[in-house]
C-alpha cells in the first residue's frame, strides 16, 4: 500500500491559476489575462455599445456575469475576473465619476484639502457595493467549477491618486503635493481609503470570489523610502486584515513599472506579486527563490505574429520551470489586440 501517496484534490477543473495563487506547483501550468474582459473582443464591444455610461455598464449584474465569462469561453483562460473598475469605491465615498472616450476616468470634484478629505462619506459597501456582490453570486454560479474567479481592488495609493488628481495623470503631482505638504490629509485619506478597501475585499470573498488582487499600479511612481512610510503600511494592513477574515482565499498583489519596490512588495503579506515586463524575470526569480510571481509578458508582445507570440511565450514559460507562477501580461490587454494573438499566447501556455 502506497501510505504516502499525496493526494491532491482537484478544486476547479482549470486548476493552474488556482494552485500558483494557493504557492503549489500546478499539474498544468496557468494562465489569465489582465483586462481579459474588454474592448478587444468583439462581443465585449457589442454589448458595451448599448451603455452610454460605462458606470451603468458595470452595474448590471446579468450583463457583468456575460462579460465575465467572455474570455473565458472565447480563448481559454484558466480564471475569470470580476468585470468592474477599481475606481467604483468613488461615488459611495461622495466623488462624481464619469469615464470618458479617450480620455480615462474623470473625477469632476477631485480632493485637495483636508476638509475635503473630512467630508468623504462613510461607506458601507454591503449597499452601495450591492450591484458587484450580486454579480460575484451570478458569476460564480454560472462558472461552477471550470476556473476561479478573481475579485479585486485598487491599492489604497492608486485609487488615492485618482481621487485627488481627478482622472489619470502622468506624473501624479497633486497626489504628491498632499503626501509631502499635508501629509496629515494624506493620511487620513489612506486611511478612510483602506477602511473601505478591506470591507469591499472581504465581501467580495464573501459572496463567492475564490481569489482576491489589490491592484496598485501606480505605486511604481515612489521610491523605495517614501513607499515604505506614506503607502506600506496602509496597503499592508489591507493585507492583514483581509488575510484574517478570509483566510481561505489567496491574495494577489498587482504594480506596474514597480520591480524597484519588489522589496518592499514581499512583505506586504501577499501569496503572489505581479510583474510588468521591463524587470528580468531571471534575476527576480533568483532574488526570491520562495516568492510566487505573476505575469510578465509585454501586452504588445501580441502585435507580434504567431510564431514569435509563441516563441516568448515558451521562452517565459523555460524561465519559469519549477516555479510556481501565474502566466500573465505585464499589465492589461491593449483594445487593438486580435483575439487569435490572445488565443495563441494562452494555447502555447496549454500546450504539452
Ligand atoms: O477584464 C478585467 O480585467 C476586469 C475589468 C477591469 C477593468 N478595469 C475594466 C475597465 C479591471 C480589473 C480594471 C482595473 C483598473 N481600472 C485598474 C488597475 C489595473 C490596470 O490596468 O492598471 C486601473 C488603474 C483602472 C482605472 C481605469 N478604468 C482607467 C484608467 C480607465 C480608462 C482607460 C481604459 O482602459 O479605457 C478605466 C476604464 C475601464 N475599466 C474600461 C474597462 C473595460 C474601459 C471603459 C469602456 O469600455 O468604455
Amino acid at each position: 500500500m502506497n501510505s504516502n501517496k499525496i493526494i491532491s484534490i482537484k478544486k476547479f477543473e482549470r486548476n493552474g491559476v488556482w494552485e500558483a495563487a494557493n504557492r503549489r506547483l500546478p499539474a498544468e501550468p496557468g494562465v489569465w489575462i489582465m483586462r481579459q474582459a474588454g474592448r478587444y473582443l468583439p462581443q465585449y464591444r457589442k454589448l458595451r455599445e448599448k451603455f452610454q455610461q460605462f458606470m451603468d455598464f458595470c452595474a448590471e449584474p446579468d450583463i457583468v456575469t456575460e462579460v465575465t465569462l467572455q474570455p473565458v469561453d472565447a480563448i481559454g483562460v484558466d480564471a475569470a475576473i470580476l468585470f468592474s473598475d477599481i475606481l467604483v469605491l468613488l461615488p459611495p465615498l461622495g466623488l462624481s465619476l464619469s469615464f470618458h472616450e479617450g480620455k480615462g476616468p474623470v473625477i469632476a470634484n477631485p480632493l485637495r484639502s483636508e476638509q475635503q478629505v473630512q467630508q468623504l462619506k462613510a461607506v458601507d459597501v454591503q449597499d452601495s457595493l450591492a450591484y458587484v456582490l450580486q454579480s460575484i453570486k451570478q458569476i460564480k454560479a454560472a462558472l461552477g467549477t471550470r476556473v476561479p474567479l478573481l475579485g479585486f481592488a485598487g491599492g489604497p495609493f492608486t485609487v488615492a491618486s485618482y481621487m485627488v488628481e481627478g482622472g489619470s495623470s502622468k506624473e501624479l503631482a497633486q497626489l504628491k503635493k498632499m503626501m509631502f505638504s499635508d501629509p496629515k490629509a494624506f493620511h487620513s485619506l489612506m486611511d478612510k481609503i483602506t477602511t473601505v478597501t478591506i470591507d469591499y475585499l472581504t465581501a467580495q470573498s464573501r459572496a463567492g470570489a475564490d481569489i482576491l488582487v489589490v491592484m496598485d499600479s501606480w505605486a511604481g511612481y515612489l521610491n523605495p523610502e517614501d513607499y515604505q512610510n506614506f503607502v506600506f503600511p496602509f496597503t499592508s494592513k489591507v493585507f492583514q486584515a483581509v488575510k484574517i477574515a478570509c483566510p481561505d482565499c489567496p491574495l494577489l498583489h498587482y504594480a506596474n513599472g514597480a520591480s524597484s519596490l519588489l522589496p518592499q512588495f514581499s512583505q506586504l503579506g501577499a501569496d503572489a506579486l505581479g510583474l510588468d515586463w521591463r524587470c528580468d524575470l531571471r534575476e527576480v526569480l533568483q532574488s526570491y527563490p520562495n516568492q510566487v510571481f505573476q505575469g510578465n509578458l509585454d501586452p504588445c508582445t501580441l502585435f507580434a505574429p504567431v510564431k514569435t507570440i509563441q516563441a516568448k511565450t515558451r521562452q517565459l514559460k523555460q524561465r519559469v520551470e519549477g516555479r510556481a507562477h501565474i502566466f500573465n501580461l505585464g499589465h492589461g490587454i491593449l483594445p487593438q489586440t486580435p483575439v487569435d494573438a490572445a488565443k495563441a499566447f494562452v494555447d502555447t501556455i496549454h500546450e504539452g
